[in-house]
């Protein structure tokens, strides 16, 4: 089972995967993620990105495709993997076609998280992740038991510096410019589903089941 996970930032995309991760043992490539591991290690691509990033735009798709060859070429075929923030773009989309075909790959199904604008900016400006583990938490909806701390780990808590108000609605601009097109592309290729992903994380994973026929 190969997915895509399309939708604006902080729709879930990233708290999905996991469980479907976890379920599934799918392998998770987050081209978001991916960048970030660039930008600790400072690298020239890293360095690279990080202007982009700040402003909520989008990298340029020859970086970001580089980095995608290479986690696609990381994948054993087994149980199939999952695609979260990528594509983002027609161009990238095509490429993306076009690497996997050349691999006798196919995407199977694009999930598409369908949040409204006033979620989104309550999720981002309030998410929290661990600096040592990654885990993801949220001020309101999923606190952890001591401020500022990981429940998992105890490594310290930060917000991702694209997480402001404003960069958010920037970051939302640039969806609604470059990637929402990416809906029709998938609707007429006949491989999108919908999700409502307004509802708790647990209700939205409920549906994501059952687009996958697996409930
Ligand atoms: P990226 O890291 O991909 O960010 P994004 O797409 O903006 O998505 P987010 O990670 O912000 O949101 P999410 O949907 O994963 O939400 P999450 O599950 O964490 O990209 C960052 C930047 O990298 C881009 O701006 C761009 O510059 C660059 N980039 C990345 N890919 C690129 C590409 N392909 N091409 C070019 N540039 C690229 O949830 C958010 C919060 O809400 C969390 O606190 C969570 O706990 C909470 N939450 C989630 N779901 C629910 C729910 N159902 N109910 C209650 N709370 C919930």
């Amino acid at each position: 089972m190969n997915i895509v996970l399309l939708g604006a930032p902080g729709a879930g995309k990233g708290t999905h995967s996991e469980m479907l991760v976890r379920d599934f043992g799918l392998k998770h490539i987050s081209t978001g993620d991916l960048l970030r591991a660039e930008l600790k290690k400072a690298s020239p691509v890293g360095l690279e990105a990080k202007s982009y990033m700040d402003k909520g735009s989008l990298v340029p798709d020859a970086v970001v495709m580089k980095l995608l060859v290479g986690a696609i070429a990381g994948i054993k075929h087994g149980n199939g993997f999952l695609l979260d923030g990528f594509p983002r773009n027609e161009s990238q989309a095509g490429m993306l076609e076009e690497e996997l075909a050349s691999r006798n790959m196919n995407i199977d199904r694009v999930l598409y998280l369908n949040v409204s604008k006033d979620v989104v900016i309550k999720r981002l400006t309030g998410r929290r992740i661990c600096k040592s583990c990654g885990a993801v938490y949220h001020v309101f909806n999923m606190p952890p038991k001591r401020e500022g701390v990981c429940d998992k780990c105890g490594g310290d808590l930060y917000q991702r510096p694209d997480d402001t108000e404003e960069t958010v609605l920037r970051r939302l601009e640039v969806y609604r410019k470059e990637t929402e097109g990416l809906i029709n592309y998938y609707k007429t290729r006949k491989i999108l589903a919908e999700v409502n992903a307004d509802l708790s994380r647990d209700n939205t994973y409920g549906l994501i089941l059952q687009k996958l026929g697996k409930k």
